[in-house]
């Protein structure tokens, strides 16, 4: 298996669109890397670049030590899987997964092995001999990273794999892929705009937007120390709540105001807040819907008017307004609660974040 580095890499399209900016990062041997990101973010653009389907316009693409920029990607020993999974209809699954190695003279009993082993890694043997019309989505994608799998190569390319999928078979087929990243032990880079994939099967995320990362970390860091604002609201379902509130000092303590709600924030908060010079300006405040509760203190009480409630089974989902800020949390199934009525819940006040208005940086990043 491989490690990757990339260092400055950029890519301006001839037409003047500039795509990736500065791109600089190290991949490990055996990371499950995901690049995620809204749409048009240059998340395929990095991947073709290190696949070598896309010109490197500066900058430095290493693996294994060896610089790749010049090296045609037949020569890189990557595989790349795509969301439209190209198989060759008139072939059976064992000729389409058995395809590449054959045009590269692997021999026949070598192919063998590695078709069946890859077959028995998907749960795919008892379709080898089914052509392609003859299978579900889910099992044409097994078939698609079957033909990746066989190559043996140094590292996995794949570009938002699932997303052709339903929600039940993507659901699957995450559990497999995390599978099997542990069972073969490899290196791979994996692109999605979805954040539950990325915050299941990531052993680090790296955010980008508009061409440039904005953090790179493990799943648990990404959620609970975002660097900004735009980090914090895009991981998380449903996302993080943010509401513009006024820093002030009361009662020798300082707390957040907004709209008859008043928070008092705790000694960290507060020792960041004085420090970032934040008294009598605006914020925002981020607080995940988990981490409003059914009870709690006056300290941390918020007035929510509820407008929706959505019943999820084990937990029950309250749509609403905290002065004009919309609010969503996610609370115990009996707590009671209608649409049109006001509730108190309450902030857990160490979990909440903080953003500067202007710059959106998160003030209590660590
Ligand atoms: N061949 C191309 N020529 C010009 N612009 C392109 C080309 N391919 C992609 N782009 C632009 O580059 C940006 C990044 O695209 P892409 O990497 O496909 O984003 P993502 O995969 O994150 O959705 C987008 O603005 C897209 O329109
Ligand atoms: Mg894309």
């Amino acid at each position: 298996m491989a490690s990757l580095s990339l260092v400055n890499v950029c890519k301006t399209f001839k037409n003047g669109q500039i795509a990736v900016k500065n791109f600089n990062l190290d991949i490990r041997d055996q990371e499950f890397l995901i690049l995620v990101g809204p749409s048009g973010c240059g998340k395929s653009t990095t991947l073709r670049m290190i696949a070598g389907l896309e010109e490197i316009s500066s900058g430095e693409l290493w693996i294994d030590g060896e610089l790749m920029n010049l090296t045609v990607p037949q020569k890189r020993d990557l595989s790349m899987v795509f969301q439209s999974y190209a198989l060759y209809p008139h072939l059976t699954v064992y000729e389409n997964m058995a395809f590449s190695l054959r045009v590269r003279n692997v021999g026949k009993t070598e192919i063998d092995q590695r078709v069946r082993k890859a077959a028995d890694v998907l749960c795919i043997s008892h379709l080898l001999d089914r052509k392609p019309h003859a299978l579900s989505g889910g099992q044409k994608q097994r078939v698609a990273i079957g033909s990746a799998i066989v190559r043996e190569p140094k590292a996995y390319l794949m570009d938002e794999p699932l997303s052709n999928l339903d929600a039940k078979l993507r659901t699957q087929m995450r559990v497999e892929l995390s599978k099997i990243h542990k069972e073969l032990g490899a290196t791979m880079i994996y692109v999605t705009h979805d954040q539950v994939e990325a915050m299941t099967l990531g052993t680090r995320i790296v955010v980008m937007n508009s061409g440039v990362i904005l953090q790179a970390a493990e799943p648990k860091v990404l959620y609970t120390n975002p660097i900004n604002k735009f980090v914090a609201g895009f991981i998380g379902s449903p996302s993080m709540n943010f509401i513009p509130v006024w820093v002030e000092r009361r009662e020798e303590r300082i707390c957040v105001e907004f709209s008859k709600n008043r928070l008092f924030v705790n000694e960290e908060c507060a020792k960041r807040l004085i420090e970032g010079d934040y008294l009598g300006r605006r914020v925002y405040l981020g607080i995940r819907p988990e981490d409003l509760h059914e009870t709690g203190t006056k300290d941390q009480e918020l007035k929510l008017h509820v407008e929706i409630k959505e019943v999820l089974g084990s937990e029950i989902l309250l749509h609403g307004k905290i002065g004009r800020s919309p609010v969503c949390a996610r609370l115990k199934p009996d707590f009671p609660s209608e649409g049109g009525r006001e509730v108190s819940i309450f902030a857990d006040m160490s979990r909440i974040l903080l953003f500067d208005m202007e710059t959106e940086e998160n003030i209590l990043y660590r």
